[in-house]
Order: structure tokens, then C-alpha cells, then sequence
């Protein structure tokens, strides 16, 4: 499971270098996205259903930035938990859109048994099936660094919201310390063997495929937003942009 664990300090930043941050910023990734189908994907549901007091804090979190009746939409929402906690909120028109069939079943499930109304539907971050200036508010959590087309989604996350409207993006920073990362799967209270495949996930995987904050400002600004307000905590970044009025 991935968490944008802890308070956001102020963290040093490696400097990877504008080599590096271009290669980011103009390609498309050379591994083919994460294959979270079938039970990959129950694996994870599972294992994030246990952090809910985290989904349902970061929906109390959006839901002071949401207009009343507002259209909101989460990228890459995997099992829908955080959509799902906003639903019960308030009376918002919310979409998830995720690659993963078997991702868009359980979230489909999850919010019929929760008894709230969500569009989850399968499609990709880098070509949205929405029409320009759509939501108020969207979100992207702990899927960013899997997007084979980093530059693409966020561009497509500024074509879909609304002038004014405001993107959330959370995610692993690529810089944590394997110390820091070891504490925070600690802190996720999992059993001994999820424990450790939790761990070895991050370090060998996810670690390689996340951003620094320089990269992430490198790519936020070649995708059209303006200034990003970026918070960075031990383990995670936090990245609210917003799309300037008088821009589509
Ligand atoms: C680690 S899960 C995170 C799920 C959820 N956001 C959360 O916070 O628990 C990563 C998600 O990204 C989705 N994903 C990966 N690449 C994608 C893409 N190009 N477009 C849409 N979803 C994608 C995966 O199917 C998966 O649901």
C-alpha cells in the first residue's frame, strides 16, 4: 500500500540534475504501467480498506474545497474508497476514472454497498473520456508515478477542470529515505508478510518510478497549470494546482 504518510516537513530535495528532469518531462516511461488486475488488485483493496480513517480525513480535506453540488473527479481511484467517503459528504457529482477493469468492479461494488453514488469507469489518465473545463476538483492519489505519459496526464488534468478548478495530486517523493519509507509501512500496522512485500514493493518498485519535487515542477510546468503549492513530508509530496481563470 502506498500513504502520503506524515506532516508535511521541510525535507531536502536531491538535485537529479535538468538532464534527468527532462527525460521525465518529454517521455513516455519505459515500463508498461502497473498491471494491478485481478488479484493484485483484491490484494491491494483489501489491504487499504484497513487505512479508511486516512480516505475519510483526505475527503473531510477536499469537501472544504468543493462547492456545493460541485463535479469532482478522482484519477486512478483504484478500489474508490476516497470517492466513496466524499459521496456520503455532501451532494457532489463525482467520476473515478482508473486503467484497471477489475479496480473499476470493486469500486462499482464498494459504493453500491455503501449506498452512494459514484461513476467509476475505465479509461486512461493521458486521454480522459471528459469534455474540457468538466470538474471543480480532482484527485490523484498514489498513482501518479505509475502513468506511462506523466506530461500527457497532467495535461489532461488541466484540460478537464474548470477555470479556477483545483487538482490534488499526492505521491511517494522518489528521495525518502528507505529508513523514513520502513517507518511508514511500520505505521500501516500490517502483518509480518504484508509487512515485508509492502516494503520490497517500495523499494524496488515504486522508489524508482516516483518524483522529486524538482521533476515535479519541471512537468507541472510544461502542462499549461501556473504556479503549484507543493508540501513535501518525509515520505510523500503533496501538489495542489490550480488552473488559472481565462485558461482552457
Ligand atoms: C496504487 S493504486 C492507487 C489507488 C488509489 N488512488 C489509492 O489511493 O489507494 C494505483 C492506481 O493507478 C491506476 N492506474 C495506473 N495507471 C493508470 C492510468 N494510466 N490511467 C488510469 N489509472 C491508472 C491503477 O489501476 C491503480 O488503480
Amino acid at each position: 500500500m502506498e500513504t502520503s504518510a506524515g506532516a508535511p516537513a521541510a525535507g531536502t530535495i536531491a538535485d537529479e540534475g535538468a538532464v534527468i528532469m527532462s527525460a521525465y518531462a518529454t517521455a513516455v516511461k519505459p515500463y508498461k504501467g502497473m498491471g494491478m488486475e485481478g488479484a493484485v488488485a483484491r490484494w491491494y483493496a483489501t489491504l487499504t480498506k484497513k487505512s479508511l480513517d486516512e480516505f475519510r480525513a483526505l475527503a473531510q480535506r477536499a469537501a472544504e474545497w468543493v462547492p456545493a453540488g460541485g463535479r469532482v473527479l478522482e484519477v486512478a481511484p483504484g478500489p474508490g474508497y476516497f470517492a466513496i467517503e466524499l459521496a456520503k459528504l455532501g451532494d457532489y457529482e463525482i467520476n473515478g476514472l482508473d486503467i484497471s477493469q477489475t479496480f473499476v468492479d470493486i469500486a462499482r461494488a464498494n459504493a453500491e454497498q455503501a449506498g452512494v453514488r459514484v461513476d467509476f469507469q475505465r479509461g486512461n489518465a493521458s486521454g480522459m473520456p471528459f469534455a474540457e473545463d468538466t470538474f471543480d476538483f480532482l484527485l490523484c492519489r498514489a498513482a501518479f508515478k505509475n502513468f506511462t505519459e506523466p506530461v500527457r496526464a497532467l495535461e489532461e488534468m488541466h484540460r478537464v477542470l474548470k477555470p479556477g478548478g483545483q487538482a490534488l495530486i499526492i505521491d511517494l517523493r522518489r528521495d525518502a529515505s528507505r529508513e523514513n519509507v520502513a517507518e511508514a509501512v511500520d505505521d500501516m500496522k500490517l502483518g509480518a508478510i504484508n509487512s515485508l512485500l509492502t516494503k520490497l514493493t517500495f523499494r524496488f518498485m515504486l522508489l524508482k518510478r516516483a518524483y522529486t519535487k524538482a521533476q515535479f515542477e519541471e512537468m507541472i510546468s510544461r502542462a499549461g497549470f501556473g504556479a503549484a503549492a507543493i508540501e513535501q513530508s518525509l515520505t510523500g509530496l503533496e501538489i495542489r494546482l490550480t488552473k488559472n481563470a481565462g485558461t482552457s
